[in-house]
């Protein structure tokens, strides 16, 4: 994950990114490690109720891992992931909203809307419930939240079908809002990504849209279209590779 974020980052510049989905931190600390890096001042929001899903529920008799650690029959995803933000220094560039994605997404557009926030993130990380349908309305609220030019929504687990299933089904909506240009420049940069359903990059499991607020004239959109390297015959939810690096 560091060498696509060192691309997106170094690329798009960040303004601020909403996490939705930490757990215990893992994907946020990576972030805020490489902004680190490139001296950028970006701060990330984990918005997460911290309590796990329904298989972590489910898989905690085992013997195996705990994801969920339960003490008193409560989860203590929330004390490790401070712990962990505390342990690798970035404390103070992570703030958590413990929240469900809908919860914590609807509250930015509130704090917006009364001027007690004065801009939207332009990078959503979505990596929460996983659960399918939920996953699709998630994504339509994060999309949303995202109006500024140069915005990225992207996550993890395209292996996972239920969040394959909803991000290609999502994507199908969005294809007069895909900022193609910077998807095709990111895809360049990025050895081994591939582009699927005309507008989804992948990379090693992330999947990642690229939002142009302002819309594609039809033109614009059949120039994309017709410069890809095979047709889009994108049919269900079958994903279609259109270019393959
Ligand atoms: C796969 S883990 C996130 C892993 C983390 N992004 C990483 O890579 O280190 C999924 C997380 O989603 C959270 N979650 C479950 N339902 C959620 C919801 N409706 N909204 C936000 N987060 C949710 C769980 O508590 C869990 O911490």
């Amino acid at each position: 994950m560091y060498d696509l974020l060192q691309v997106l980052f170094t690329n798009i510049e960040p303004t601020y990114i909403v996490e939705c989905g930490s757990m215990l931190g893992g994907s946020a600390i990576r972030m805020a490690e490489v902004l680190k890096n490139n001296d950028k001042p970006t701060e990330i929001i984990c918005i997460d109720p911290f309590t796990g899903d329904v298989n972590m529920w489910d898989w905690e008799i085992n013997d195996g891992w705990k994801f969920l650690r339960l003490e008193n029959g409560i989860p203590t995803i929330y004390k490790r992931f401070l712990a962990n933000c505390k342990y690798s220094g970035f404390e103070n560039k992570i703030l958590p909203i413990n929240a469900t994605t809908s919860v914590g997404i609807k509250l930015l557009k509130r704090l917006f809307s009364q001027n007690r926030i004065s801009q939207f993130p332009n990078y959503i990380y979505l990596d929460s419930a996983h659960g399918k349908d939920e996953t699709f309305i998630e994504l339509s609220l994060c999309w949303d939240c995202l109006i500024n030019n140069n915005s990225i929504l992207f996550g993890d687990d395209w292996g996972w079908e239920a969040v394959r299933e909803d991000v290609i089904k999502f994507s199908n909506t969005i294809q007069n809002k895909t900022d193609y240009q910077t998807l095709h420049k990111i895809h360049h940069l990025m050895r081994g990504s591939q582009i699927v359903n005309n507008n989804i990059l992948l990379y090693k499991g992330q999947w990642i849209l690229f939002k142009n607020v302002l819309g594609n004239s039809e033109n614009q959109q059949k120039f994309i279209h017709d410069n890809n390297s095979q047709p889009n015959n994108f049919s269900g939810i079958k994903p279609t590779i259109v270019t393959d690096r």
